[in-house]
């Protein structure tokens, strides 16, 4: 059985559904502060398939443990965690305490129990400001705020815990920018509040819950201006879970992947996209550039593909249109939906 943390969100019910889809028998484990059980609906319902569900916090130690107790885990896709940028510098206890000792919690148990392999997500952000792009595996690592930094911490204790046992079999996910929805239309990404990212403030803007967009810049040196970065399909990064997984369940060691597609957007060029695939106008205006972006940032995705077999298939125009899809048929989210199915937890 695979454990999956956080399955219940963005990318844990993208990953879950994959993992189902594939035949994998799973634990879902989510504390549900930034999910839906919407989501965990919908998954039975898509899928057809049984799961067990736990709604345990990663910081409840001794819930986690009965985990392991009552399940034959043979590796843990760990997805959970806290995930803004703005609220991690407002909140960096917070931040610290649910993704760091999350983590320790989990590896704790983890050795305590003899299962050593391990699907972590880390993030871009770890690559910081001065890399050249695209970026590899072995840039220098940095980060400039609490969100990054707690991912930076949990990659070097993973290397520390890799040192101290050869055993261990980790596979670092570092994503770069995800968007879009699953095709189905029944899954996708639903931001509490305002959305900080730029495909969900976009979808919001197009079907008309907020009335512009701001252009955080068009002084960088990019093609027009504007921020680039590397999008991916939440899908084609589910797929790459799956693939990470086989390979840690094959063989021990540590590597970090970078999940991308390697090719940079502008904001400018993903405001076309979604203007096209929608149909709609996307009002916006250009305001100062937000602290803390970076004028580029792309993958090298090479690795992943040489050494996981992975790559991400779907382009800009798939991105939007799925993204699009989620937003009509899902206004508020996984919110007010007709599904009376009852969850029932573990
Ligand atoms: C952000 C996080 C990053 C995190 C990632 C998850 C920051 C500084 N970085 O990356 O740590 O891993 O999300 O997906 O928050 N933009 C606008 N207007 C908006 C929103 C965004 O112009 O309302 C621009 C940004 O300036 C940037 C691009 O759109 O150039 C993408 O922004 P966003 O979706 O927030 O992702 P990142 O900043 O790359």
């Amino acid at each position: 059985m695979i454990l999956v943390t956080g399955g219940a969100g963005y990318i844990g019910i993208h990953t879950s559904l994959q993992l189902l889809h594939e035949g994998y028998e799973l634990v879902i484990v989510d504390n549900f502060t930034n999910s839906s059980l919407e989501s965990i609906n919908r998954l039975k319902k898509i899928t057809k398939k049984q799961f067990k569900l736990y709604h345990v916090d990663l910081l409840d130690k001794s819930a986690l443990e009965m985990i392991f107790r009552e399940n034959k885990i043979s590796a843990v896709v760990h997805l959970a965690g806290l995930k803004s940028v703005g609220e991690s510098v407002r909140f960096p206890l917070e931040y610290y305490s649910n993704n760091i000792i999350g983590t320790l919690n989990l590896c704790e148990i983890m050795k305590k129990f003899g299962i050593k392999s391990l699907v972590f997500s880390s993030s871009a952000t770890v690559y910081g400001e001065n890399n050249k792009m695209p970026v590899t595996e072995n840039a220098h690592l940095s980060t400039t705020n609490p969100y990054g930094r707690s991912k930076l911490i949990i990659e070097s204790i993973l290397g520390d815990l890799y040192k101290s046992d050869k055993e261990w079999s980790i596979a670092i996910l570092r994503y770069f920018n995800p968007v879009g929805a699953h095709s189905s239309g029944q899954f996708g990404e639903a931001p509490n509040g305002t959305p900080n990212n730029l495909m969900p403030f976009v979808s919001q803007v197009a079907i008309g819950i907020r009335e512009e967009l701001k252009v955080f810049g068009d002084n960088y040196t990019t093609r027009d201006g504007t921020g680039v970065r590397d999008y991916i399909h939440i899908e084609d990064l589910a797929k790459g879970h799956i693939k990470a997984l086989s390979n840690i369940l094959e063989s021990s060691g540590l590597e970090a992947y970078n999940l991308g597609t390697g090719k940079g957007y502008s904001v400018l060029e993903v405001i076309k996209t979604f203007e096209e695939v929608s149909g709609k106008i996307i009002p916006y205006t250009i305001v100062d550039r937000r602290d803390g972006d970076i004028a580029e940032c792309y993958a090298d995705p090479s690795k992943a593909y040489d050494k996981l077999g992975w790559k991400a298939e779907k382009g800009l125009f798939e991105m939007c249109v799925d993204a699009w899809r989620w937003q009509k048929n899902n206004p508020n989210g996984y919110k007010n939906s007709n599904s009376k199915e009852e969850i029932i937890f573990t």
